[in-house]
């Protein structure tokens, strides 16, 4: 098979690196471009990225003397991932999609328009019908598909195979990773020997993302599902990996060993064969206390999300903790494994 050629767009920030590193010996896609502001334009991309790749392997030699272009669609390439800051994502995005590329990004910028698919390949797949009336309605030859914020990826994950036991309400307190917050992120000061209670606009996007991914396509847009989100989000010094303390409410009264018999079974993506894709997408730990970040976060190559704790609550009815890595299936792993089911179902031809 002749691999596809992709770029990625913000290439030199901490999610770009991470696609760098994932496109590395990519069975189906093949890194030809890079892009990202004029601070780095016409450098080599390792030139460009300097002191601020912070992964522990190094940077991916094909990558290293790659010139960094200018995020414009003249990139030879049919996909590209974006990474871009959202304060310049949106434009730009449209204007590739525009121009015939097909998009998959990170950014939040087209996540809730009505008709662009806000995917997890495991929860929604069938959302990626949205792509042709996005076509249609923008006159584009191109395409937009995003993933969602990396706290609401972990949560939803493990929200949809609670869905069919009655998934009413959901109360969220989550402690995120330093990484997600880009790079420089967070002030040293403000965070060492400290926990910020507050992320910027994050609470809004865990609460309306998830009605979204779990609603019901309809015929030009997605239904949201009938289930109260409620969103507490906390920034702790941590590298990588978000935690997230969940209680629920589940109208079907399952019992215990149900509910972790439904995480367990929870595998729609078996036997696609998406490179990306974890062979268990939720992992259940029974060790009292796990999941931790830096004891589970790499677990199925940073792409599963990892639950523990699973007991009743005496005011919903089961509480839980649920963990994942935030640069990889909460933002790089989930736009690779989203591509690779646009490719699998024939978007990409
Ligand atoms: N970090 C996470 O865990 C995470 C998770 C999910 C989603 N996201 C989203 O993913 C996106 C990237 O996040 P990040 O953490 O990687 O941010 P970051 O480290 O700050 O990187 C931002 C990237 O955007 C590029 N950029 C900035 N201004 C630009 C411009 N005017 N034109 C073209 N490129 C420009 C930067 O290029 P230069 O290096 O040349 O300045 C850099 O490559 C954001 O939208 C973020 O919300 C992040």
């Amino acid at each position: 098979m002749d691999k596809i050629k992709v770029g990625v767009l913000g290439a030199t920030g901490m999610v770009g690196q991470r696609f760098v590193q994932l496109l590395q010996g990519h069975p189906w896609f093949e890194l030809t471009e890079v892009a990202a502001s004029e601070r780095s334009f016409g450098k080599r991309y390792a030139e460009a990225v300097g002191g601020r790749w912070k992964l522990s392997a190094d940077i991916p030699e094909a990558a290293r003397a790659m010139v960094v272009k200018e995020c414009a669609p003249n990139l030879d390439c049919r996909l590209v991932f974006s990474a871009l800051d959202a304060d310049v994502a949106g434009p730009i995005e449209q204007a590739f999609a525009a121009a015939g590329y097909a998009v998959s990004s990170n950014s939040r910028n087209h996540r809730m328009e009505p008709d662009v698919p806000l995917l997890i390949p495991e929860v929604n797949a069938d959302h990626l019908a949205l792509v042709p009336l996005q076509k249609k309605n923008r006159g584009w030859k191109g395409f937009i598909v995003t993933n969602p914020n990396c706290s609401t990826i972990h949560l939803v994950l493990a929200l949809k195979p609670l869905q069919r036991l009655g998934l009413s309400e959901v109360m969220v307190v989550t402690m995120q990773a330093l990484s997600g917050a880009g790079y420089p992120g967070v002030a040293s000061l403000d965070i060492l020997d400290n926990v910020v209670p507050y992320i910027g606009g994050e609470e809004e996007k865990v609460e309306r993302e998830t009605l979204k991914l779990l609603g019901a396509l309809g015929e030009s847009s997605v239904r949201n599902a009938s289930v109260k989100v409620s969103a507490q989000c906390n920034r702790v010094n941590v590298n990588d990996g978000h935690t997230e303390a969940v209680s629920v409410r589940l109208d079907a009264k399952p019992g215990l060993e149900d509910v972790k018999q439904a995480f367990r079974a929870f595998n729609p993506l078996r036997g696609l064969g998406l490179p990306s894709a974890p062979s268990q997408p939720i992992i259940v730990r029974e060790e009292p206390d796990r999941p931790q970040p830096k004891m589970d976060r790499m677990l199925e190559r940073g792409m599963a999300s990892v639950v523990g704790r699973v007991r009743p609550c005496p005011v919903l009815d089961y509480k839980f903790v649920v963990l994942g890595h935030n640069t990889i299936r909460g933002a790089a792993g989930a736009a690779m494994l989203n591509a690779e089911l646009m490719k699998q179902q024939g978007y990409l031809d």
